[in-house]
């Protein structure tokens, strides 16, 4: 076993452990992934403000996003997917983020259901909500959420459609997964996943009923998800769906000021500033420098919080040095997964805890909840 020092370390070993359509659909951007570079680049091009001679003993992490208690401003992001990187994935990450203390959002496109990970966490998770096109399948889900005591609805805006990754065409991503030939032949390689795999959750655990392709019963992931997601969504969805849901309402995947202040007087608890991690609209900005603005115009009437390209602990506190109430991780916590297990998550997340502490010290800050524009170089 290697040693793992860092986020990195943890992406290497999953690129080892992971089948490699299942990798590449994590670590991928859409297009000519322009825009999910840019989100680590212009995080890397920040710089922190180093400070010395100030006491920094006994320093706190803590914080609340939407009013939850967490152990530092961190929640694992929704990821489609998931129990692909590793059997049961998403179950073994709600597991991980509870004993940690910061929030998990299970995707609507998630292998585990609902239920499945409502059955093994004690603390309530978020979920992350598409709007589908059948808006009784969209009601179901949202009635299923609060069955299971989802403690906030995570509605993703930013993917009406699909933007492509050329990686999962290629290597035939499809609803539900296929095994191609160059598929079967990479598995071989990595016997523990498949023997994993063989016992954990095989198919989209929240769409029973919704996954009919063509004849062979197998689509592209795009071809299903064009059948499936709604195209004219608007705010008007947004408003039915906070009436159906009635609890904290966090609305992600806003990269523009405008729409900030629409997601504000459609009465979200919390906004994302997001890029769907590079995913989506290739050109798009990275999500670092669309915050400052976002955070000047709506900051003060809600939460604004973060995502895109976090991997380490600065990376954190860059975030939230720049306003960011909260900061999800995507592909960290893929990397985890994929690497380790439940063990992996933990270690992503103690990774990332460790390394925002220290270098919180080292610009002279005790208390995350003080950090601000100060923190860094302007
Ligand atoms: C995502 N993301 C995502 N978002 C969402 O709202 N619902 C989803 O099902 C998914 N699925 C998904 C799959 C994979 C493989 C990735 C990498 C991302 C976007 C995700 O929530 C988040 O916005 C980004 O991952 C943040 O960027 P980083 O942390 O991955 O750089």
């Amino acid at each position: 076993m290697p040693v793992i020092t860092c986020v990195e370390d943890l992406r290497l070993l999953a690129k080892k452990r992971v089948p490699k359509a299942f990798y590449d659909y994590a670590d991928s951007g859409s297009y000519t992934e322009s825009t999910y570079r840019a989100n680590t680049d212009d995080l890397a091009a920040i710089k922190l403000r180093q400070r010395v001679a100030i006491n920094v003993d006994q320093r706190s992490t803590h914080s609340t996003m939407v009013g939850q208690e967490v152990t530092m401003p961190v929640a694992i992001a929704p990821t489609g997917l998931t129990g692909m990187q590793w059997a049961n994935g998403e179950m073994l990450g709600a597991i991980a983020a509870e004993k940690f203390g910061v929030p998990f959002t299970l995707s609507t496109m998630s292998i585990c259901s609902i239920e499945d990970v409502a059955s093994v966490t004690s603390k309530p998770f978020w979920f992350q909500l598409y709007v589908m096109r059948d808006r009784g399948f969209v009601r179901e889900l949202i009635q299923r959420a609060k069955a299971a005591k989802c403690s906030a609805l995570m509605l993703t805006l930013d993917l009406q459609i699909l933007g492509q990754r050329h990686k999962d065409l290629k290597n035939g991503m499809s609803v539900p997964p296929k095994f191609t030939l160059a598929n079967l032949i990479d598995l071989a390689c990595k016997p523990s996943w498949a023997l994993r795999a063989l016992a954990g959750r095989k198919t989209f655990g929240n769409l029973a009923g919704h996954i009919k392709g063509g004849a062979s019963g197998i689509v592209t992931l795009s071809e299903w998800t064009a059948s499936q997601f709604d195209p004219t969504l608007s705010w008007d969805d947004v408003a039915w769906i906070k009436q159906e849901w009635g609890g904290k309402l966090i609305l992600k995947g806003i990269l523009d000021v405008e729409d900030a202040k629409l997601a504000v007087a459609a009465g979200a608890d919390a906004i994302v500033v997001s890029n769907h991690g590079g995913r989506q609209l290739d050109g798009a900005m990275s999500s670092i420098l669309a915050l400052p603005a976002i955070v000047d115009a709506v900051g003060h009437q809600t939460e604004v919080w973060f995502d895109g390209g976090i991997r380490t602990g600065q990376d954190i506190l860059k975030a939230t040095a720049l306003g960011a109430k909260g900061s999800l991780v995507g592909r960290a916590f893929l990397y985890g997964l994929g690497a380790m297990g439940e063990a992996g998550v933990t270690k992503m997340l103690d990774i990332l805890h460790k390394e925002l502490d220290v270098s919180m010290a080292l610009t002279g800050t005790k208390d995350i909840r003080e950090v601000g524009p100060s923190n860094l170089v302007r």
